[in-house]
């Protein structure tokens, strides 16, 4: 396959992650079909995708034609061999649990040419062991995006043990054509920027837990110390702390290093269900906005 042969693409997931990687393939273009188990969660991805856009018509820097020429290129559904059945392109951005993956994966296995590409947005687990339970492994790999999709440049290409050049090649030409800066990562735990990112997010917990500084203090240093756009708690909440403690999980597990040992704070916030903005409350609380 060839990156000027790909006009649909089919993400698999309308959360966070998948309706933000559905309005970044329909901005640049690509017909898209976003797939998720209800249609309740699809019209969740819709509004995932109108909200942001409507604010942007609002400060006048986007037209209304705009935003329903990117929605109108989106179409919904809810059966998994409809998403891929014509697409020459799959992303996956389902739920991050290795069980709910594979059997997506043996189920769009069957129901998708052998050329279609699958590029799992994981931002934790195994891309070897998921693309082993396709029979293409070598058309197999990770795409990486970060939250908010439609907004950051970035795409980690992560290669698993089976990933062809090619399929690496026409990823990182694909994530170029969605207007993003991709950058090649071989599979390893966290790939490249959430082995950084994360520790230093799970560090700000235990600073919070022995009591050095209030949360709002560690935010505001690392926003005024180093001009991040966001504080550690702040960018916990907005990612979900959920998906923080399982790449500490995966990190600490994979690597057996003590240095990626959850903090007790975030597992016992993640244990309360203090997941973060998507459920209105994390270190912060947002049930008032
Ligand atoms: N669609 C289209 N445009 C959007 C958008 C969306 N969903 N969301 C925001 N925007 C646009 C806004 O319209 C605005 O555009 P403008 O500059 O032309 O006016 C611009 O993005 C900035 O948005 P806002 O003005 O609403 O807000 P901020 O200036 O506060 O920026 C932010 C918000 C971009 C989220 C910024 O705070 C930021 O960069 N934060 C850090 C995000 C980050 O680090 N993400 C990576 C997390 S790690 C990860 O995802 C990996 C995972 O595996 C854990």
């Amino acid at each position: 396959m060839k990156v000027e042969n790909i006009k649909r693409i089919c993400v698999l997931g309308a959360g966070t992650m998948g309706a933000g990687i559905a309005q970044t393939c329909s901005q640049a273009g690509y017909s898209v079909t976003m797939m998720d188990l209800t249609e309740e969660l699809v019209e969740g991805g819709f509004k995932r995708i109108r909200t942001p856009l409507e604010k942007r018509v609002q400060k006048g820097k986007m037209t209304q034609d705009e935003v329903e020429g990117i929605i109108s290129r989106i179409k919904g559904t809810t059966s998994l061999s409809e998403g891929v059945r014509d697409a020459h392109f799959v992303i996956e951005a389902v739920y991050e649990d290795m069980k709910v993956k594979k059997e997506v994966y043996r189920e769009i296995d069957k129901a998708s040419p052998p050329e279609v590409v699958f590029a799992s947005n994981t931002s934790s687990l195994s891309i070897t062991e998921m693309a082993a339970t396709t029979s293409r492994p070598e058309g197999f790999v990770g795409m990486h995006f970060f939250n908010p999709a439609p907004v950051m440049k970035l795409v980690e290409v992560i290669r698993g043990s089976e990933t062809s050049d090619e399929t690496v090649a026409l990823t990182m030409d694909l994530s170029r054509g969605l207007g993003k800066e991709p950058v090649e990562v071989k599979e390893s735990a966290g790939f490249l920027v959430n082995r950084l990112l994360v520790p230093m997010m799970n560090e700000a917990f235990n600073l919070l837990m022995e009591g050095i500084a209030t949360a709002e203090d560690i935010d505001k240093a690392m926003k005024l110390g180093t001009n991040m756009p966001m504080g550690p708690f702040e960018l916990a909440d907005f990612t979900g702390l959920d998906v923080g403690l399982a790449v500490m999980e995966v990190l600490h597990r994979e690597t057996g290093d003590p240095r990626f040992r959850p903090s007790p704070l975030l597992r016992q916030l993640v244990r309360a269900g203090r997941w973060g903005r998507k459920v209105g409350r994390g270190v912060y609380d947002y049930r008032g906005e």
